[in-house]
């Protein structure tokens, strides 16, 4: 693999990859290009964005330009950053050949603004949704979410980051210079030909969805290096894939404390040393630079270092620094560089105060079953690109509502997968968990969430309010993010009112 590089990129990242203080030069075997920062888009004064859905052309590895899809740039979209208690008014104009809809996961917001599939732009279209931001600080992203198209929609480029603020976050003193010592982390996977074209096929995917070979971070392809300050520093860390769940670590198997899940902060940050994410999912954590090593962010490919899916807490730490282990597919240096104003306050020791509802608010019950039927529907297809993905034994249509929801109480979500993992996602809300398969939910999963993991067979259960309508014309999804069980129909429709 080779990268376009500057020479002056090459030099100070040889120094610190392959110099003395390395941890791991023995995965480190390409020299790292600079983490690209997505600009950002002002959501926070009422002045509309324009977002262009466009097509480009993207270098990913030098020589080859690979076909992409983008908003306002070649691929992937600018991080839109808004405030709590602001308009947020978006200008949406697709100029591709194709229909495209575009949601805004994780945001609070009614059906008819959240960017379903109803909500497609045709070619030349566009669509001017003003959101009423009203929930705490998270960070959250927009993507495709076009019938059928979403997962290819997706891996060509169509996603970005949406970063909430809010005045009890920014009073807390948490590392805030975008780009600075708080950076967007979008990892996603791909896999390309000889040409440089990306390589992908809803039909040809497997069972577990269409995964990549190579990983990409904010649009380039890791290794990669950030140069931040000597202190404390936030990553934003969004898993966009299509379908492959992530591990994180760092190189030295360092401690970092992980402060929000996807709708917002933990109640008290959460120590750990490795961290499973799930496509669709959030996490900000922060890590201690203070001593001023470099340190490498390291991502795993689940499926490597869990074969046995027991979960990789705790058994990570020892795959760390050992050689006969499973490599790291992909790492992120953060280099410390001391001319750079460092954040170096303490950590605070409570973050938000979330409440949970008491047992008699809680009014009603309900039951999802997720399944992946190799039955005989297709009979005379090749079984794999056709196989129905279903909640409660129906592929998403498009004309059905499947649940209706009462407006502004409490309810209990029962959600089980009758086989493999599923990343369970609800649009226009944020829950919380209860418990993960019959057991307790680890404190760094007690925050705000909007998606949430199931493996197989037992139940888990979510509390959840929407504060929003949904209508028939305009309603809600909840479904599998693993794209290409949504595209193949992993996915029901239900009103708030
Ligand atoms: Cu991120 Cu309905 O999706
Ligand atoms: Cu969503
Ligand atoms: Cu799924």
């Amino acid at each position: 693999m080779s990268l376009r590089l500057s020479r002056r990129q090459l030099l100070a990242g040889s120094a610190s990859l392959f110099g003395a203080s390395l941890i791991s030069p023995a995965w480190s075997t390409t020299i790292p290009e600079k983490l690209p920062i997505p600009p950002q888009a002002d959501g926070t004064n009422e002045e509309p964005i324009d977002l262009r859905i466009r097509a480009g052309e993207h270098t990913f590895q030098a020589g080859l330009k690979t076909p992409t899809l983008g908003i306002n740039q070649d691929f992937l979209g600018p991080t839109i950053r808004t405030r709590r208690n602001t308009e947020l008014n978006l200008r949406y104009l697709n100029t591709l050949d194709e229909g495209v809809s575009i949601h805004g996961h994780g945001l609070h917001v009614p059906g008819d603004v959240d960017g379903g599939p109803q909500l497609e732009m045709a070619p030349g279209e566009g669509w001017q949704p003003s959101l009423s931001i009203v929930q705490p600080a998270a960070t959250c992203w927009y993507h495709s979410h076009t019938h059928g198209k979403t997962g290819g929609q997706v891996y060509r480029g169509l996603a970005g980051m949406i970063i909430i603020d809010d005045d009890e976050s920014d009073a807390m003193d948490l590392p805030n210079r975008y780009g600075v010592d708080d950076l967007p982390i979008i990892i996603q996977d791909r896999t390309f030909d000889a040409q440089g074209r990306f390589v992908y096929s809803l039909f040809d995917a497997d069972e577990d969805g269409w995964f990549g070979d190579t990983v990409v971070i904010n649009g380039a392809i890791a290794p990669l290096v950030a140069d931040v300050p000597a202190g404390k520093v936030r990553l934003r860390l969004l898993n966009g894939a299509n379908a492959r769940f992530y591990v994180i670590a760092f190189s030295d198997n360092r401690v970092f404390h992980k402060i929000a899940t996807d709708g917002g902060l933990l109640r008290a940050p959460v120590p750990m040393s490795t961290m499973e994410m799930s496509p669709g999912e959030r996490c900000e954590i922060i890590v201690d630079l203070g001593d001023a090593n470099p340190v490498e962010l390291l991502t795993f490919f689940e499926d490597e270092v869990d074969d046995e899916g027991e979960g990789i807490v705790g058994s990570l730490s020892t795959l760390v620094g050992r050689s006969d282990a499973a490599p790291p597919r992909a790492s992120l240096t953060l280099r410390p560089e001391a001319l750079l104003v460092a954040n170096n306050a303490p950590l605070p020791e409570k973050l938000a105060a979330l409440s949970h509802p008491e047992e008699h608010e809680i009014k009603n019950v309900r039951e999802f079953v997720l399944e992946m039927d190799h039955g005989g529907n297709h009979a005379g297809h090749d079984g794999h690109g056709k196989m129905d993905m279903t909640i409660n034994g129906a592929v998403m249509d498009m004309s059905v509502i499947n649940e209706r929801v009462g407006l502004g109480v409490w309810e209990r979500w029962r959600i089980r997968s009758d086989q493999g993992a599923h990343p369970f996602h609800i649009h226009g809300c944020s829950f919380l968990i209860e418990q993960m398969e019959g057991e307790v939910v680890p404190a760094d999963q007690q925050g705000w969430k909007d998606t949430a993991v199931l493996d197989d067979d037992d139940w888990s259960e979510i509390v959840v309010r929407f504060d929003h309508v949904a209508t028939e014309q305009y309603p809600y999804m909840y479904h599998c993010h693993i794209l290409e069980h949504e595209d193949r129909g992993m996915m029901g429709q239900f009103t708030v009112t």
